[in-house]
């Protein structure tokens, strides 16, 4: 099943209730929450205080990507805080540390994920395989939103796809950075099924419209 998931990087932070709600009634299925730490990546986004607040305000499923350096000092504080999925970049730490993240996320009781930048090669996913509910592919040096959409990651989702075949594993693959009405439907082409889209969607007036765009997009 297909599933989109909004970025709020690309909201209105003056007004992130309405913001919210907006994405939900047009059709979202999950809220994808960008977390960096301006060492991991070159820009500062938000934290736990502000994951806390959004979780008040809605019920949606809450997608955290997590791009800051050692996830493991934190992975537990942002699921008490609300995650409903807590994902970390594989980049960010020794393996041994990411595998012992990955299972405090999950002895919370919460999913996990892995996220692999665009020059990490897919077989750096494989020590993960076994314990991940999700693997995203980024699409975009991660840091900032609005980026063009590279098209060369695609090879890496079928890679992915591949890799789930021939493990047996059950992964979701969601896409990140540059999604939009056009580009999704090479990512849902290449075997994804989870597509983030920040200006894609919070860009544009019509919600509803936008995110209808996408999930059609393979159509
Ligand atoms: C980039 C973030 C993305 C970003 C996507 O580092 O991980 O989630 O918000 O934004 P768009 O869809 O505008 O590329
Ligand atoms: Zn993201």
């Amino acid at each position: 099943m297909i599933k989109i998931a909004p970025s709020i990087l690309s909201a209105d932070f003056s007004k992130l209730g309405e913001e919210i709600l907006s994405v939900k009634n047009g059709g979202a299925d999950y809220l994808h929450f960008d977390v960096m730490d301006g060492c991991f990546v070159p820009n500062i986004s938000f934290g736990i205080p502000v994951l806390k607040s959004v979780r008040k305000a809605t019920d949606m499923f809450l997608d955290v990507h997590l791009m800051i350096t050692e996830p493991i000092r934190f992975v537990s504080a942002f699921c008490s805080a609300g995650a409903d999925l807590v994902n970390l970049h594989v980049e960010a730490d020794s393996t041994d540390n990411n595998l012992k993240a990955l299972r405090i996320i999950k002895t919370e009781g919460k999913q996990c994920g892995i996220t692999l930048k665009p020059n990490t090669p897919p077989e750096a996913a494989l020590p993960y395989l076994d314990l991940v509910d999700l693997v995203l592919i980024m699409t975009v040096e991660p840091g900032f939103g609005g980026q063009k959409f590279m098209s060369d990651q695609m090879d890496k989702v079928r890679s992915l796809y591949r890799l789930r075949e021939e493990t047996g594993n059950q992964f979701d693959i969601e896409v990140d950075g540059g999604v939009d009405r056009y580009t999704a439907a090479l990512c849902l082409e290449a075997g994804a099924n989870v597509l983030v889209a920040g200006s894609a969607v919070f860009g544009a007036t019509d919600r509803a419209d936008a995110i209808q765009a996408i999930r059609n997009s393979g159509i």
